[in-house]
């Protein structure tokens, strides 16, 4: 059986975490369990969202902790106790740590609601994606999931999926149409990891067999 671990932030809604944890349950992830979801504060909506789905959860606040440094090896510690094969970032909007990274390489997704490497870097979440996406003109945009490096954004990409924009789209309108499309294509790669079907070489991953 594979073992997720999904990482949210303070103000997650927990949204891709549910369809994960679902689908883990219904079998579209086969053989597979969320074991862990691991918060910022114990009143995030994401967090009350697992304890309703009863799955264990852990709050590591990096407020609590003097230097980046000591959250990472506090982190570190928390995911190590889950035994994660893959760990799942789902609105986790810092830097990971880089020695959770160095951890588990190549064992750590995050999804980003926009067409990689357009609308991410550092302070590109929420909104503000779709905005930009917007702004630029494009008629289309969707989502990635990719494989997390130390860089913000940056790791190998996984899969993408588009959805239009439409004239008359706001930020807000956007980002609930691209949404359910997050977490068909989360649960996909995280079907096709389980599955032992991604290959990565260099920036390039493969999808086999
Ligand atoms: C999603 O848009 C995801 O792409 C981004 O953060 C948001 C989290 O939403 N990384 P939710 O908490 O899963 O609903």
């Amino acid at each position: 059986m594979s073992r997720i671990a999904i990482l949210v932030s303070g103000p997650s809604r927990g949204s891709n975490m549910q369809a994960i944890i679902e689908a883990c349950r219904d079998g579209r992830i086969p053989d597979s369990a969320v074991v862990a979801v691991v918060g910022a504060r114990d009143d995030a909506p994401a967090l009350q969202k697992a304890h309703a789905l009863s799955v264990p959860t852990a709050v590591v606040n990096p407020r609590e902790f003097p230097d980046p440094d000591m959250y990472g090896d506090a982190l570190l510690w928390v995911l190590q106790k889950a035994q994660p094969d893959l760990i799942c970032l789902a609105g986790y909007m810092r830097l990971l740590p880089a020695q959770v990274v160095q951890a588990y390489p190549m064992r750590i997704m995050n999804i980003h609601p926009a067409l990689l490497p357009l609308f991410g870097g550092k302070g590109m979440y929420g909104l503000k994606v779709h905005q930009a996406a917007i702004d630029s003109g494009m008629k289309i945009t969707g989502c990635t999931v990719h494989f997390v490096d130390e860089g913000y954004d940056t790791g190998p990409i996984i899969l993408q999926r588009c959805a239009p924009i439409l004239d008359d789209d706001t930020p807000e309108t956007l980002a609930a149409r691209v949404l359910p499309v997050e977490h068909e294509t989360y649960i996909e790669a995280i079907r096709l990891f389980v599955q032992g079907k991604l290959r990565v070489e260099g920036r390039r991953v493969r999808v086999v067999g």
